[in-house]
């Protein structure tokens, strides 16, 4: 989003735009810097809503503690970039279905940025002690990240397709519904397999199972379509292809798919080293074994052909 404040050069189609600055304001400001300010109500806060959000941070620790904001800031900036995540996943999704590659591999490559702030965002949490949270982790009970509707949104769509998962949100049917609709959604590499279908022009054979699979189950290994991805895999390098750069653009978007895949595993385990190092390998505030749970949700696969090509390259 571009800053509300970084007046850009004055868009010429718009008549409206007379241009010019209040040298006022800034001395080094030459009229025709900056365009007039077409919605004159329009400010950073009444844009942002930053005066609503900043009403949403609302500590329950009695006595109140001070690191209970951080808990309630990270925690809220995560769901944001969720947002944004599955925003980006839906055009992941869309470009691809429209047989445009290099898009879907720009909004992946935004999609891992993403990522790597959800990682990066861990230590910071960490600078709180674990001493300091056992003051005020009773009062969250029993509220937990188990039920972050938009966390398991993205797992759904991404592959992680485990009904089970609706029971924890207890009785909210709205968020049931929502997520009910994700875990039928077919994933990122469904459309990424039906548009490789599309371009095939008998070199992949893309086995016709693969395109009519149930997107409610989480992706099998099939071997068929390992030795179709074996051939996407080695078209860039084959010199005796007259077009060995044809497939390009979906080698590097099988390869932001894994790499979306490895991403999400390397958060899982800082978020379980935190979890261990904050309260041991006792229960969560949602009711699971703790960190004996997180760490078998390490073990799983979303796309293991993606895995599996790997084996057959030698
Ligand atoms: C002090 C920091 C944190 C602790 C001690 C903690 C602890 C836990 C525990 C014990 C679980 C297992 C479920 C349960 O029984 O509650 C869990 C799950 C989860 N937490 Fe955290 N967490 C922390 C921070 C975060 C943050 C910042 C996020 C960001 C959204 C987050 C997101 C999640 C998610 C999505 C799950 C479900 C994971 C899954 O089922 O695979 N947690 N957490």
């Amino acid at each position: 989003m571009a800053c509300p404040f970084a007046h850009s050069a004055p868009d010429p189609a718009s008549s409206g735009s007379t241009g010019g600055a209040n040298p006022n304001l800034n001395p080094h400001l030459k009229p025709g810097d900056m365009p007039a300010v077409r919605h004159t109500n329009l400010t950073y806060g009444s844009y942002l809503k930053v005066a609503e959000l900043l009403t949403l941070q609302q500590p329950l620790s009695v006595p109140p503690h001070h690191d209970e904001m951080l808990f309630i800031i990270s925690h809220q900036v995560y769901e944001l970039w969720f947002r944004q995540m599955l925003h980006d996943l839906h055009g992941v999704c869309g470009h691809l279905d429209a047989d445009e590659p290099l898009k879907a591999a720009q909004l992946l490559d935004r999609v891992h940025k993403i990522q790597n702030l959800l990682i990066e965002q861990i230590p910071l949490l960490e600078t709180m002690f674990s001493t300091d949270f056992a003051r005020f982790r009773d009062n969250l009970r029993p509220a937990s990240g188990f039920q972050s509707v938009q966390f398991r949104k993205v797992e759904f769509l991404l592959g992680a397709k485990n009904p089970r998962i609706l029971d924890l949100v207890g009785d909210d049917q709205s968020a049931r519904d929502e997520m009910t609709t994700y875990l039928s959604k077919s994933t990122p590499y469904d459309h990424f397999i039906a548009h490789l279908a599309r371009e095939d022009h008998g070199r992949f054979n893309i086995p016709a199972a693969a395109l009519k699979r149930d997107t409610s189950k989480p992706h099998e290994l099939s071997e068929d379509l390992v030795t179709s991805l074996v051939t996407l895999y080695r078209a860039p390098y084959d010199k005796s292809l007259a077009v060995n750069e044809r497939y390009w653009p979906q080698f590097i978007v099988a390869e932001h798919l894994l790499q979306m895949e490895e991403k999400l595993a390397i958060w899982r385990f800082h978020h379980v080293k935190m979890v261990e190092r904050m309260i041991g390998f006792g229960s969560g505030t949602g009711g699971s074994s703790g960190a004996k749970y997180l760490r078998q949700t390490l073990e799983a696969k979303l796309y293991p052909d993606l895995w599996s090509v790997r084996d057959r390259l030698g």
